[in-house]
């Protein structure tokens, strides 16, 4: 097995570039045998994909992960190195560093860890100026050791410029970027590749339907259809787009190329991503715990692996159909607006 690609963040932490997601467990795709997902993360680690990315707000996800990190410790044989990139997303309120504290404190104590890799911060309002007091006192928790990488989630470029100003030493920012959403690449890359930034993404893969499984297959509406939280954000997304019909003749380029590199269309659809600049790294959603999700493990190695290379015919390809799409920087915004409206 070769290794894994890694990317090291500005404070040091060295992620997978393929990072595994827990939305996934917080109950919004489908219940969640915890026993069953702390046991199927193990196949992740022996695949090599030892970063998970989770929520205060994921519902179980940060126990999960604590479950799993004891267990291996308490194995007794050599334990490989886990990195748990973890949100904080509180209600918009005061933001003393008491406040701050006692969210961290929460999320260290259900992770079972002494200190917190990274903590990506979310906030709803930004008419609630609040988040940069929050960030201050993320900032000192960090230099005490609290926190390795201070990170954002869902800003946008002019937030993030406030923030940087402010002296405040951000790790990366974590949107939603895929062949379909590309407003990262927009105005958010140049500042995070003038900044030392990261793009952490989401959405890349469209909760599944940017894979073979959707290509020619009539467009999925109902709730049964649209049977995880992910597919129904990100089937609104194809919508916005352009629509399930140019989504089609998405799938079908990209099935094309897929078949060039013998590799399948989530790969691809990861892979185009991860070479966008400034992207540190993918999240791929795992459903941990659900009959077959790690079937999905093969596909994340080898959209990372430096063989998978897309080639200028490829992206040629691709432009020609995403070039007839609507402009989602238009419609909605810079990255996260879509949290605010
Ligand atoms: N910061 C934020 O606001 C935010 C928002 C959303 C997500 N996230 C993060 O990003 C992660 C990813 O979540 P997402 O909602 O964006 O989902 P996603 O990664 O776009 O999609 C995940 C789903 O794609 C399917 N899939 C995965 N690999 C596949 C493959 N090789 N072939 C075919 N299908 C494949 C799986 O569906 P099946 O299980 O049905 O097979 C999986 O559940 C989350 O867990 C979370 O960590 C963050």
């Amino acid at each position: 097995m070769s290794a894994v690609p890694k990317v090291t963040l500005s404070g040091g932490l060295e992620v997978c570039r393929v990072l595994n997601g827990m939305w996934q467990v917080s109950g919004a795709h489908g219940a969640v045998d915890r026993t069953r997902a702390v046991e199927a993360m193990q196949e992740y680690v022996d695949a090599g994909l030892t970063t998970f990315d989770m929520a205060d707000i994921y519902g179980p996800a940060e126990e999960i992960f604590g479950q799993f990190n004891s267990k291996l410790k308490s194995g007794g044989n050599a334990v490989p190195a886990l990195q748990s990139l973890t949100k904080y997303v509180p209600r918009p309120g005061p933001m003393e560093r008491k406040v701050v504290e006692k969210a961290l404190q929460r999320s260290m104590s259900r992770m079972q860890v002494d200190t917190l890799d990274c903590v990506q911060f979310h906030w709803w309002d930004y008419k609630d100026k609040r988040y940069l007091e929050a960030l201050g006192h993320l900032s000192d928790l960090q230099q005490e050791g609290v926190i390795r990488e201070l990170a954002l989630t869902n800003f946008d470029t002019q937030r993030m410029e406030e923030i940087t100003n402010k002296g405040i030493r951000i790790s990366s920012n974590q949107v939603q970027y895929s062949l379909i959403d590309q407003r990262p690449a927009a105005r958010m890359q140049q500042f995070c590749l003038d900044n030392n930034i990261q793009l952490l993404t989401y959405g890349t893969l469209a909760g599944g339907l940017l894979s073979e499984r959707y290509l020619g297959k009539a467009e999925p509406n109902s709730r049964a259809e649209l049977y995880t939280a992910s597919l129904s954000k990100y089937k609104n997304v194809i919508d916005a787009w352009g629509g399930w019909s140019l989504f089609q003749d998405l799938l079908v380029t990209l099935e094309t190329i897929a078949k060039r590199h013998d590799c399948s269309v989530a790969s691809v659809a990861t892979r185009y991503v991860l070479d966008r600049p400034a992207v540190g790294g993918v999240i791929v959603g795992c459903r941990l715990g659900v009959a077959g999700a790690g079937q999905h493990i093969s596909d994340s190695l080898r959209s990372c692996s430096a063989d998978l290379k897309l080639t200028e015919e490829d992206l040629a390809a691709i432009e020609a159909v995403t070039r007839r799409s609507r402009d989602l920087m238009e419609l909605i915004g810079d990255c996260g607006d879509e949290y605010r409206s």
